[in-house]
């Protein structure tokens, strides 16, 4: 099938969305999600969302903001981008109230009070300014803005959609440089779409499903960042992968993150004796940064030789933990742990990739029409770790600001002529009959990328990695080339390029910064560099 649009986005998270009702009213607009319309990463943030809300607080204010997001980004965030974002905090965060998100509200409001929203602290935060509706805000969020999509007549939302591949004038060897739209396999009738449009967001999440344990859901699988890099686009800072320092430890739900808000409320960080380690480690104590957070827990299972550390509230009263984390106490009751009452077993987790595709202040990547908003793009804001709470606020940001350039732009662009785009060609292959290399490449890419790109490496374990993904690339490309795509051939296509620009990345920073942390180069340079690799380099 052949559609045309003014605008297509992939992806249907915070970032998608944004976009998607900033140029509705003026722009017809496909938005695309490869599950359903909520499987995006923003459908699981608890925490919240960061924002200086009062900027006549005598407490807080959007400088503090800016130093603790370089503090966290360990001094090499790109300051312009720091402060538009942080800036953008509040038109941000009044648009998602406008929109209808129910942020949590004080209970009992004072005179000197200066805002009626109830904020919660955060690792790396010297204030308490994050907006949370209980402790599932990112539900909350999207579950509004799907509402509101719906809604609205010029947007389509095509779920089960998985984009393959950009369509670029570069690729069809036709004049100037421009995106054209994209080839989508449609998962349902197993069939490629080709989709037209004037302009192309890439919306489509982080990449941290490229590691074995991770607390990301199916679709964080970095396809947007490989479809931009194939496509020719500058990647940047991808070796800087965040580990969120507590998901839950447990045969029977691996994986389910556990808010830092938890220890913005008094939550710490144990051993199985119930001795707190982190004084050994930051002066932070558990609301250090994430990087370090990490990395403390890391070093403590290997020298202790356990498998998890331990997470503990029980020593606040029941009806505040109850009230404050009601997902988190079920969820954690379901697998036999009351967190009223006993320390929930932690483990880290691949969480969040703080690099991407290079976007401007419009979000604007290399190639003119195509665009890059939220957790695959690079915008300078993250630096070598990205702050908590400060990723739904850069997907807000950038996507109005997407809005409002590509709503400037609109009647500049014509739609390629059809007759010009090729449909997609599989009349040279066949059905898949051997789908038991997809599944056992998948594995191991992953294994391999947990145990030689993790938390701590060296320059051996990065040469290992690269040798095994440039391995399974040769094999994935003679399968790409013989047999018909399928959902789960795409995805491994798309994480082998992922795990070897975030190899490569690594392998170009030569010291120990934020979340590359060597043991071959532990210590910090003075030159403060981003790393920016494009393909075939
Ligand atoms: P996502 O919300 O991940 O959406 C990606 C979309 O792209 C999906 O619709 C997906 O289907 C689609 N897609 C992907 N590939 C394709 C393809 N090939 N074709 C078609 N569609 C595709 N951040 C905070 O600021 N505060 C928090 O409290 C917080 N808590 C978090 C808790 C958890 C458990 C996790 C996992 C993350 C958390 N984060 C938090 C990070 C934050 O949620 C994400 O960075 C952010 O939501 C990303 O939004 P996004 O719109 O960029 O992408
Ligand atoms: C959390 O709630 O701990 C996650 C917050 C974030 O990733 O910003």
């Amino acid at each position: 099938m052949n559609y045309s649009t003014d605008c297509l986005i992939i992806g249907s998270g915070a970032a998608g969305l944004t976009l998607a009702l900033g140029i509705a009213d003026k722009a017809k607009v496909i938005v695309l999600s490869k599950e359903d319309v909520c499987a995006g990463s923003t459908n699981y943030a608890q925490g919240g969302i960061a924002a200086v809300y009062n900027i006549n607080d005598d407490l807080d204010s959007i400088e503090n903001h800016i130093r603790d997001t370089c503090i966290a980004g360990a001094h090499i965030c790109e300051e312009s981008a720091v402060r538009f974002v942080t800036e953008n905090a509040r038109s941000a965060i009044q648009w998602l109230i406008d929109m209808g998100v129910p942020f949590d509200l004080k209970e009992t409001e004072r005179k000197e009070d200066q805002s009626p929203y109830h904020l919660h602290r955060e690792g790396g935060h010297s204030n308490r300014r994050i907006f949370h509706a209980e402790d599932h805000t990112g539900q909350t969020i999207q579950e509004t803005l799907v509402e509101k999509a719906k809604a609205h007549p010029n947007i389509t939302i095509l779920e089960h959609h998985n984009a393959i591949d950009l369509i670029t004038t570069t690729k069809l060897d036709l004049p100037s440089n421009r995106v054209l739209g994209a080839y989508v396999l449609n998962c349902k009738t197993d069939t490629v779409d080709t989709i037209r449009a004037k302009f192309v967001a890439l919306c489509t999440g982080g990449a941290s499903k490229v590691y074995q344990y991770t607390c990301n859901p199916e679709v964080s699988s970095g396809d947007g960042i490989a479809m931009a890099w194939r496509a020719g686009c500058r990647i940047a800072n991808m070796e800087f992968n965040q580990f969120h320092p507590t998901t839950l430890f447990s045969d029977q739900d691996r994986n389910f993150l556990l808010t830092e808000a938890l220890r913005g409320e008094g939550a710490t960080l144990e051993r199985a004796d119930g001795s707190r380690f982190m004084v050994d480690y930051d002066e932070r104590l558990e609301l250090a940064p994430r990087d370090i957070v990490a990395r403390a827990i890391d070093h403590e299972m290997k020298k202790l030789g356990t498998d998890c550390m331990y997470l503990n509230i029980s020593h606040k009263p029941e009806e505040f933990v109850k009230k404050h984390f009601p997902t988190i106490y079920e969820r954690c009751l379901k697998v036999g742990i009351d967190i009223t009452k006993q320390p929930i077993p932690i483990v880290p987790a691949a969480h969040f990739s703080c690099g991407g595709i290079m976007a401007d202040k419009r979000a604007r990547t290399d190639i003119p029409g195509l665009y890059a908003i939220g957790e695959c793009a690079y915008t300078g804001l993250h630096g070598a770790n990205r702050l908590a709470s400060n990723s739904l606020l850069e997907c807000v940001v950038y996507g109005q600001s997407a809005a409002s350039n590509i709503l400037k732009h609109i009647d500049d662009v014509d739609l390629i002529d059809q007759s010009l785009i090729p449909n997609w060609d599989d009349s040279q292959v066949t059905d898949s009959d051997e789908e038991v290399i997809i599944h056992h490449n998948w594995h191991e890419l992953r294994l391999t990328m947990w145990d030689y790109v993790g938390i701590v490496r060296t320059n051996k374990r990065l040469q290992r990695a690269m040798h095994r993904i440039e391995l399974l690339k040769h094999e994935v490309h003679d399968y790409y080339s013989n047999f018909k795509v399928s959902k789960n051939l795409i995805e491994l296509r798309n994480l082998l390029d992922v795990a070897e620009i975030i190899v490569r990345s690594a392998m170009m920073r030569k010291e120990s910064r934020g979340l590359h942390y060597t043991l071959d180069y532990p210590d910090k340079d003075d030159v403060k560099k981003v790393t920016i690799i494009r393909n075939n380099q």
